[in-house]
């Protein structure tokens, strides 16, 4: 084993971490342990999250805010005490301004329709703008894409600079008068550039847009505090911060919440209903229409625990210092290009590169091989890659549990590939 991460600091105790990630533990091809570099996708799952997924089904397994018995009432404790967990995670200054939705997909689209559906002084019509960026998963593109077509607002986005970051050059055209919301995400899960949230908000106010935050690859590596983000909406998932899949946050500000229409309807989310109308229970409730996912909440509320537990300043101090490594280690391959910043400043742990003309989908097969798990393809974010010219990349991605060994472990990795496709 290599010794070029000898003297690294700020790291975790990965051994004692990595006890609690059974899957860190499979054998994958040829008795090679996996190497898990997969987790800007979905994370792995503490065993205390599977425990408490486990311990919901078989003992408090029942629907919410309905029975009078103990074990509804257990469920609806758990599940209301999942949303108080996340509202302290995120420094909320309500618990009633968290709504639990399916993913981080689900949150963005529950914000466009919700001002799709606004009246005035929040609806977006064919007479007002909306502005997002370049670098932008599918999922903080398309919800807008779907609103400027119904309602006829023009879609407008900033555009990336060279080396993988917003160009805010014209921020004053992209964010106009006219704008409605701006919508864009903290940390780029291509790129894994961190944005310059400060200077956009900042535009937004200036002109009266509210702002939205795509924060899903930033909860799961960073202090993430509404309050100080100063933004209108914040969406994030569970996956891939140790939780279930199924579960998904968005933060609002509670006043927007009490203005903003709902988007689905349903059993849950009402005040009355009579044949001709209803009226809505307040947020979060009429947000959340039919049974939610219960068991999903409590496992997020789980993963709450277990990472304010290791401290979000440590994880991020510990992902720093990976990602420094790292992207100092791939820049030593000799034909290995990493589209987005190559510095580790203002930069999350997700690497994207290409390896001289070997296809993305050969370089992941060959390391797959190896037992080294990274993911390929445009990553739900097809704009930047055809911005940079290129059909896919490779993207190693890092976790709290990620060790520097790792890391030497890709590198090799792809010194194999290099010498298997000659
Ligand atoms: N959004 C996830 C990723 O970037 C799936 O891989």
């Amino acid at each position: 084993m290599t010794s070029a991460h000898q003297g690294l600091t700020g790291l975790l105790d990965t051994e004692a971490i990595r006890k609690d990630f059974p899957l860190l533990d499979r054998v994958v091809h040829d008795g090679k342990k996996i190497v898990y570099l997969d987790s800007a996708a979905t994370s792995q799952k503490p065993r205390q999250v599977l425990d408490a997924l486990n311990q919901y089904y078989e003992r408090h397994n029942a629907n919410v805010h309905r029975g009078v018995y103990t074990v509804a009432e257990e469920a609806t404790a758990l599940y209301e005490g999942a949303r108080d967990k996340v509202a302290a995670f995120i420094n909320a200054p309500s618990r009633d301004e968290v709504i639990f939705t399916k993913n981080a997909s689900e949150s963005l689209n529950l914000v466009a329709n919700m001002l799709g559906w606004a009246d005035e002084p929040y609806r977006v019509d064919h007479e007002t703008e909306i502005a997002i960026t370049e670098m932008e998963h599918h999922s903080n593109i398309v919800p807008w894409q779907l609103l400027s077509q119904r309602t006829g607002a023009k879609l407008k986005w900033f555009g990336l600079t060279d080396d993988g970051r917003l160009d805010l050059s014209n921020i004053e055209e992209v964010i106009t008068e006219k704008t409605k919301i701006v919508s864009f995400t903290l940390v780029s899960n291509l790129l894994g550039t961190v944005n310059p949230v400060e200077t956009i908000i900042r535009r937004a106010q200036e002109v009266g847009a509210l702002v939205c935050i795509d924060a899903s690859q930033a909860a799961p590596h960073m202090v993430l505090d509404v309050q100080a983000l100063q933004a209108d909406f914040v969406a994030f998932t569970g996956h891939k911060m140790c939780g279930p899949t199924g579960i998904g946050v968005l933060w609002g500000r509670q006043e927007l919440l009490e203005d903003l229409p709902p988007f689905l309807g349903g059993g849950e989310m009402i005040e009355t209903v009579s044949m001709h109308s209803s009226t809505y229970a307040p947020a979060p409730h009429k947000f959340e229409a039919g049974t939610p996912p219960i068991a999903q909440a409590v496992g997020l509320g789980a993963a709450v625990d277990y990472l304010s537990a290791i401290g979000m300043e440590n994880i991020a101090r510990h992902e720093h210092a990976i990602t420094e490594y790292a992207v100092r280690r791939l820049q030593e391959v000799p034909d290995l290009r990493i589209i987005g910043p190559t510095t580790a400043e203002d930069r999350g742990a997700a690497i994207s590169f290409t390896l001289g003309d070997i296809h993305p989908h050969d370089v992941g097969q060959v390391l797959d091989e190896q037992g080294i798990a990274v993911r390929v393809g445009h990553h739900c974010a097809r704009p930047v890659c055809l911005r940079y010219g290129i059909p896919a990349t490779t993207r190693a991605s890092f976790y709290l549990y990620s060790t520097p060994a790792e890391v030497d472990a890709l590198v090799e990795g792809l010194e194999h590939v290099r010498n298997f496709f000659g």
